[in-house]
């Protein structure tokens, strides 16, 4: 059995033997085929720690992450955030339950309300979930976010449309911190984001927990992506977390015949790329030839 104990202290999130199974409901399975979506996954992730969760498409990565958010029942095991049962809290109290975990998605722009400007789009959190109801405390606190994921406040009028790809992806992690959680769930949260940008927005990520404290399960199909910024990753195959450990152990010495699969697609990086600088006002990345 894996071992959930966190390194980083007592566990801020910790899923014991969680198992999800859906009932096939096809015209011709007559209600008797079931998908073992997730078998006995167990983790947990320390305060302050990103979590890794990788594993090819219908692994089971998504369901997991969905149980943890409360949107998805499990069929057995518990899930804990703090001293709470997350499903229990989503019944008894969800407002409390979305401040402390909160998630951002693949589709960056899609995700936004597209009717929404991003300062009401950062506004709609603010009131609902940080008890921050005046116009223009919203107004100041909406820039403070803008700044915390390094985007310039000229994008307060804009539309998710009229958004890069990168930039509507920092909107929505600062939609995210308006109410100080504790967890935030990224579920392929860069993979729709060309090389450069996945790498812009994988710094951030990382800048952002040293600054707030707040951990991180960070899903991904792509080991290559996990890697940066996981302290910690639970590879999952068919359902089950096959291997867990530091990201620098699996990365270096996978024991799973699965994850030296994993690893061998992760291209090997090429030394005639060009460094990425990050342009604060920009998405855009800027190459330098030194
Ligand atoms: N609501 C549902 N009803 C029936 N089956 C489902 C449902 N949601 C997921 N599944 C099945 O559960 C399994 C795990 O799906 P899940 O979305 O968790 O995988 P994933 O690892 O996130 O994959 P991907 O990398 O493609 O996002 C798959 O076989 C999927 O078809
Ligand atoms: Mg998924």
């Amino acid at each position: 059995m894996i071992d959930t104990a966190s390194p980083n202290g007592a566990a801020l999130l910790r899923v014991e033997e969680l198992t999800v199974e859906f009932r096939g409901g096809g015209l011709f399975s007559l209600g008797r085929s079931m998908v073992h979506a997730v078998r006995n996954v167990s983790f947990s992730v320390g305060r302050g720690e990103a979590y890794g969760l990788v594993g090819e498409s219908g692994s089971g990565k998504t369901t997991t992450g969905r149980c943890v958010l409360g949107l998805q029942s499990p069929t057995k095991g518990s899930i804990r955030l703090a001293d709470d049962d997350v499903g229990e809290l989503r019944r008894r109290d969800p407002e409390v339950l979305h401040r402390r975990i909160q998630a951002v998605f693949q589709n960056p722009i899609a995700s936004l309300n597209p009717a929404m400007t991003v300062e009401m789009i950062l506004a709609e959190p603010l009131r609902r979930l940080a008890d921050v109801r005046d116009r223009d405390d919203a107004r100041r606190r909406s820039i403070e976010l803008l700044d915390e994921v390094r985007l310039p406040r000229e994008i307060l009028n804009r539309r998710p449309t009229e958004l890069s790809g990168g930039q509507a992806q920092r909107v929505s992690i600062a939609r995210a911190l308006a109410s100080h959680p504790m967890l935030i769930v990224l579920d392929e949260a860069v993979s729709a984001l060309d090389v450069a940008t996945q790498a812009q927005v994988i710094n951030l990520l990382a800048e952002l927990r040293d600054e707030t404290g707040v951990s991180y399960l960070f899903i991904a199909h792509d080991l290559a992506v996990v890697r940066h910024l996981s302290d910690r990753i639970g590879v999952m195959s068919n359902g089950e977390i096959v291997e867990e450990g530091p990201a620098s152990d699996i990365c270096r010495t996978p024991s799973h015949e699965y994850t030296q699969r994993l690893l061998a697609a992760v291209p090997v990086p090429d030394p005639t790329v060009k460094r990425v600088r990050r342009d604060p006002n920009r998405d855009e990345s800027v190459e330098t030839q030194d």
